[in-house]
């Protein structure tokens, strides 16, 4: 009996004490891990970072602007940039974002070359936990399948150029328009803005209006076929961005009228192309849209990384610019 016990009594000890004996260097389950003092998750800094960029094309100035700001802040910030260029097809930004999406970047950027067609590949990059930032152009999406937008407001944009056309000519014009890439956001936008603000001036009149492309070539072909067809009677140019203002003007002054003074013009950018323009005299003013948008784009990124609350839209701060002051203006001028 007595042995019994005794045994009994040295087994419960060994069941006691050898688990944490023999384990030494196991600790035990109930130990915490080691973690920062708050007990928060580690921040991540740009250097931890892999971003993705769809960018929509090199159409314009601007464009080329933009592209370069997105770089170089990633450069200089130490982020991986994963950067694609598609040549301005929808197709191809599409098939790059579902590329972004199996590489398993942290975030993606886009410049959506038109507003429609997106909601399946955002859906995509929605289900694999990737948070998308619109940057330049909006897309016509709800607004859970993107995080923020990143820039100007195009509406306005037109309005002013309407505004500021409606100076110019006194209220009395024959406009002929060239609009953007279609059904482009800036183009929709711009369209919208600049006739809000003609319902105020009857005397100004829209004679025609098509795309030239947000390109140079294709604002020359356009006023081209507009001088042919409505020859002197045209007034007045509204182009939605500064290249297509420089195609219509080489197409006016081959037609042998003075761009800037037989027709007032009035266009969107205001890019070094176009300050050359007005302190040549044959633009008559630019309305501002930035494209320096790569410092704004990171800072937003590494926020939404952190999960730190950004807002729903972060707009541009933009100005109008006229010839009387172009000169001493352009040499502080970035794109
Ligand atoms: O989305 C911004 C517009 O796109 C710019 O006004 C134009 O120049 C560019 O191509």
């Amino acid at each position: 009996m007595k042995i019994s016990r005794l045994f009994t009594i040295f087994l419960i000890f060994v069941m006691l004490v050898l688990p944490v004996g023999c384990n030494q260097s196991t600790p035990p389950e109930s130990t915490p891990m080691p973690t920062s003092t708050t007990g928060a998750k580690p921040k991540k800094t740009y250097k931890d970072l892999i971003i993705g960029f769809a960018q929509l094309g090199a159409e314009s100035e601007w464009r080329v602007a933009n592209t370069k700001s997105i770089k170089e802040t990633a450069d200089n910030l130490g982020v991986e940039l994963r950067f694609s260029d598609a040549q301005q097809s929808q197709q191809k930004q599409i098939e790059a974002i579902r590329k972004l999406i199996i590489e398993k970047v942290d975030v993606i950027g886009i410049s959506p070359i038109v507003e429609t067609g997106w909601e399946e590949v955002f859906q995509e990059a929605k289900d694999a936990g990737i948070p998308i930032i619109l940057s330049d152009r909006r897309a016509a999406v709800p607004e859970d399948l993107y995080v923020t937008y990143l820039g100007s407001d195009f509406l306005e944009e037109g309005r002013n150029a309407a505004r500021v056309l409606a100076k110019l000519v006194n209220g009395e014009a024959k406009i002929v328009e060239l609009t953007g890439t279609i059904d482009s956001a800036p183009a929709n936008d711009r369209f919208k803005g600049f006739r809000e603000i003609l319902k105020s001036y009857p005397g100004m009149r829209i004679i025609d209006s098509e795309s030239g492309d947000f390109t140079r070539a294709r604002g020359k072909e356009v006023m081209d076929t507009f001088l042919k067809q409505y020859g002197n009677s045209i007034t007045a140019v509204f182009a939605h961005n500064d290249d297509m203002a420089l195609g219509a003007i080489e197409a006016i002054k081959n037609y042998g009228l003075k761009p800037g003074i037989d027709i007032k013009i009035v266009s969107i950018d205001a890019s070094h192309g176009a300050f050359e323009a007005m302190i040549a005299g044959e633009l008559n003013a630019t309305v501002e849209c930035n494209p320096l948008l790569g410092p704004q784009f990171f800072d937003l990124a590494l926020k939404v990384v952190n999960g730190e609350p950004v807002p729903k839209w972060v707009p541009s701060t933009e100005g109008i610019f006229y010839p009387d002051n172009a000169v001493e203006i352009l040499p502080s001028r970035k794109y």
